[in-house]
């Protein structure tokens, strides 16, 4: 299938600075099938480090309110992959985020979760979007083949290992499932281990590269 074709993320969580190739991943429908069970709320015991924590939340869609708090997660995210320290965002890069955040709100092809706890407001995000997939031999059944796109997962350093992720990818999976999405793909840095080892438990595997160059370091290539 093609994977590279028509994705549309949130935003570029990809620093060019750090140049970094990106692994493309699909899951089958089937392991989908297996997340999507349980899709609701949600609360467990767990223990972190030596002290056991107990935590309460809620995997609900994204409203307006909450925006500013996505745009934060957001920026971390860009920063975490980037593995940079903290850099000022321009007001207008705010904005677009803002708009961009906004606009998947309102588009029925796509679907933005947080993960809300009455102690500490949101915890985390997820977001997924489905597409009818570019393949031009995955369109030969009368259904339309269509594909989710996993993207912009986060969940506060704090609150992390406790099955918040999980949680949220129930209700992506779920999404994606009910839009008729037989593939669900995403990427992550390759320099993201984290990510790399949860997606891989996930049933996740490396499908294709997406590399990337200087235009400059091409060009010299070819001289
Ligand atoms: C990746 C991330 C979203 C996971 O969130 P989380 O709430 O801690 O994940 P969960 O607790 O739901 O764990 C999900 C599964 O991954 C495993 N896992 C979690 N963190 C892991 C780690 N650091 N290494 C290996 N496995 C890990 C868990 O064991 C669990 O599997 P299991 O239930 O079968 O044991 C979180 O670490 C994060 O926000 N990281 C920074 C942002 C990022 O890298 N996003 C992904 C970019 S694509």
């Amino acid at each position: 299938m093609t994977v590279a074709a028509a994705q549309e993320p949130l935003f570029s969580i990809y620093d060019q600075s750090s140049a970094p190739s990106i692994a493309l991943l699909y899951i089958g429908v089937q392991a989908s099938q297996d997340i999507a069970e349980n899709s609701g709320g949600y609360s467990r015991t767990f223990m972190t480090g030596n002290r056991a924590k107990k935590p309460h939340f809620a995997i609900r869609e994204a409203t307006e309110a909450d925006l500013p708090v996505l745009v934060e997660f957001l920026i971390k995210l860009a920063l975490h992959v980037a593995d940079s320290g903290p850099q000022k965002l321009k007001r207008k890069e705010y904005q677009r985020l803002m708009g961009v955040l906004r606009a998947a709100l309102e588009d029925e092809s796509k679907r933005l979760f947080v993960a809300d706890s009455p102690e500490a407001g949101l915890v985390g995000m997820g977001y997924v979007y489905v597409y009818r997939s570019q393949g031009i031999w995955e369109q030969v059944d009368p259904e339309e083949y269509r594909t989710g796109v996993i993207d912009d997962v986060w969940v506060e350093p704090e609150y992390r290992g406790l099955g918040i992720f999980k949680a949220l990818l129930k209700r992506l999976v779920a999404f994606a499932e009910a839009h008729h999405a037989h593939d669900l793909i995403l990427e992550y840095s390759a320099t993201n281990r984290q990510a790399r080892a949860v997606w891989t438990r996930l049933g996740f595997k490396t499908t294709g590269v997406h590399a990337a160059a200087r235009t400059s370091a091409v060009k010299a290539a070819l001289e």
